[in-house]
């Protein structure tokens, strides 16, 4: 695994303990080692940390941000200037993980230039390490390599191509799709692609992508046999407000949580029971003799 180490951080629980930043070389390397690459999406400061200090390996400012985060019904209308605005508070809290943004669409839609105009800038002023692209753009992942750009491919349910696609269906369901996506794969691999997402497939058409290919695949309602599997932050925290897909686990449900402490804070506001004495700053004790002197004379000259 690579290795840039970085300043420890102070007053948090990662305080004292040094880090090795994971780089796009070193998800390579642990599929050559057969060790597993956890990834996660991200969008804000405070969740990116604690994922950070979790140890997930690679967070993804995922175009899914348009859903979770801003409340739009699909992932299309998110923007350049949204992705970048999360991408740099994802950026500022995270010291370890490999950070990916999504390009989001319409952003390399165009021509390759400006495909490569756009993944500049998520380097450039928000200081993302790799782009993710979904679909088989062979000549726009070739000119990203060459510009120094680390590319994420995304196959299979392309969340973008929602409109071509009629909805989110399973992809590759059959030999011939199955045999495609497996071609596409390859190319991208070939292109200079350095990771792939390969979501709603078939396990053992993911499997046997993930065999052929010498980088690693990251699988979403893909099965086990990815090289890292990735969920979207909300998903596997029960922060969403729709039954879940049937790749998602949910790990906790911090909807409920959050929503009983906030009901929690509310009823104590209504019953002035928050905040007390000891949330509550104080004058000094000379300063507030003088104050109560001073309110006595005035209420005895009223
Ligand atoms: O935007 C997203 O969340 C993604 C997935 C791969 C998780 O692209």
């Amino acid at each position: 695994m690579s290795i840039t180490n970085l300043p420890v951080r102070s007053g948090s629980a990662s305080a004292g303990i040094p880090v090795t930043k994971v780089t796009m070389p070193a998800l390579a390397e642990m599929k050559r080692q057969g060790k597993p690459i956890s990834a996660l999406t991200a969008y804000d400061y405070s969740s990116s940390r604690l994922a950070d200090e979790a140890g997930i390996d690679l967070l993804l400012v995922g175009d899914s941000l348009a859903m979770v985060v801003l409340g739009h019904e699909n992932t299309l209308a998110v923007t350049v200037e949204e992705m970048l605005h999360h991408t740099r508070a994802v950026r500022r809290a995270v010291r370890r993980a490999l950070v990916v943004s999504d390009m989001p669409f319409g952003s390399y839609h165009g021509t390759v230039a400006e495909g490569l105009t756009n993944a500049v800038r998520f380097v450039k002023e928000a200081g993302a390490e790799a782009v993710k692209i979904e679909g088989p753009r062979f000549e726009l992942v070739r000119a990203l390599t060459e510009a120094e750009i680390p590319v994420v491919g995304h196959l299979g349910l392309t969340p973008q191509s929602l409109n071509r696609m009629g909805g989110y269906r399973v992809q590759a369901r059959t030999a011939e799709a199955a045999q495609k996506l497996k071609d596409d794969a390859l190319r991208l691999a070939e292109a200079g692609a350095g990771a792939l997402v390969l979501e709603g497939v078939p396990r053992e058409v993911a499997s046997a992508v993930t065999a052929e290919l010498a980088i690693p695949t990251i699988g979403i309602g893909a099965g086990p046999e990815c090289d890292g599997q990735i969920l979207v932050y909300h998903d596997l925290l029960g922060l969403t407000f729709a039954p879940a897909a049937k790749f998602v686990r949910r790990y906790a449900d911090a909807g409920s949580l959050i929503r009983q402490a906030i009901e929690h804070y509310r009823e104590d506001v209504e019953h002035r029971v928050f905040p007390s004495d000891r949330e509550s700053y104080h004058m000094p004790q000379g300063a507030r003799t003088e104050m109560e002197a001073e309110r006595a004379n005035e209420l005895g000259k009223a």
